[in-house]
């Protein structure tokens, strides 16, 4: 039994992690790590890990008994073929990151594993997804939301976790977790940034060096708005011109979308009474950086 899945009931130091690429053996295993009386926390990832990753996996490995990282670029949340085709992937590079991470299992399956055949369900979350990344990435959500279900429905962990990154997904999925009563413990991880500033991205090696040195402008008029916001400004048009006029310092960067939104439901705010989220995601040549902050206007 123990040689199927070595991680049923042994201990994590010096053991080397688990590769899982098959739906029915994930299930054996975490049923003998769950007889063994451990929790299970996953984490979901599109893999080409980072440290933006390794803090989820550090805070679930404190947290949980058992940490599955699951590794699959999902071809339904990529509004073009081709992003899809040109994610990187780095299994080995993955596998080594994880099992220094202290990870349990790498749950890496291939596509026809967790497509075998055309999907006829979806999972969609509604009136979250209106806006910010949701209204320029048509159908992208609705494809996170699907197989973040699937890979909840496959591992069921006691907790799973997210990053504050990406605000909206975590957003999204906390509400799936509500409206479906799905009885996972959603975790939120805070942002890892660059020394200067910039949120630590996959994407962030696409980036010339001349766009590399641009991109923390983002993280800065952010931060502007933030602080406008906390020293008691309460237009968020105002608030969004602030930063407007930092960004325009760099003309090579492309405004998508800046929008200040309630932090539970994403919806844009008309006046700053309470905690918002500041949110943007902008193009430097062909790569697209999204970042965003919590403010908090200041006690009246
Ligand atoms: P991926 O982009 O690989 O991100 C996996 C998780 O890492 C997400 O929860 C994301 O918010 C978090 N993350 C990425 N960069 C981070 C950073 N700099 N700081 C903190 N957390 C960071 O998001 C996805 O994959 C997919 O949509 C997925 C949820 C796996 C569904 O396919």
């Amino acid at each position: 039994m123990l040689r199927m899945c070595a991680r049923g009931g042994s201990l994590r130091s010096g053991k080397k992690v688990e590769l899982i690429s098959v739906i029915p053996k994930l299930r054996q295993c975490l049923e003998q790590v769950r007889r063994a009386g451990k929790t299970i926390g996953l984490v979901p990832t599109m893999g080409a890990l980072h440290q933006g990753h390794g803090r989820l996996i550090e805070t679930a490995v404190a947290q949980s008994g058992c940490v599955v990282v699951s590794i699959f670029v999902n071809p339904i949340q990529f509004n073009q073929q081709e992003d899809f085709e040109k994610y990187p992937r780095a299994l080995e590079e993955d596998l080594e990151f994880c099992e220094a991470h202290g990870v349990d299992i790498v749950f890496a399956p291939p596509v026809g594993e967790m497509y075998p055949e055309p999907l006829r369900t979806h999972v969609e979350v509604s009136w979250l997804t209106d806006h910010l990344c949701g209204a320029f990435r048509p159908g992208h959500f609705r494809g996170v939301t699907t197989v973040v279900a699937k890979l909840f429905n496959i591992v069921q962990p006691d907790r799973a976790y997210f990053g504050e990154k990406d605000a909206q997904q975590l957003a999204v999925i906390r509400r799936m977790v509500r409206d479906l009563n799905i009885p996972i413990a959603i975790v939120a991880v805070p942002t890892v940034r660059e020394g200067d500033g910039l949120a630590v991205s996959s994407r962030n090696v696409r980036l010339t060096p001349e766009h590399r040195r641009t991109a923390p402008l983002l993280y800065q008029a952010l931060l502007t708005v933030a602080q406008a916001i906390e020293s008691g400004l309460k237009d968020p048009v105002q608030a969004r011109a602030r930063a407007l006029a930092l960004l325009e310092r760099a003309p090579e960067i492309r405004l998508e979308y800046l929008e200040i939104v309630d932090p539970e439901n994403m919806q844009p705010v008309r006046s700053i009474e309470g905690p918002v989220r500041v949110a943007a995601a902008v193009w430097l040549g062909g790569t697209r950086l999204i970042d965003n902050v919590l403010a908090k206007p200041a006690n009246r």
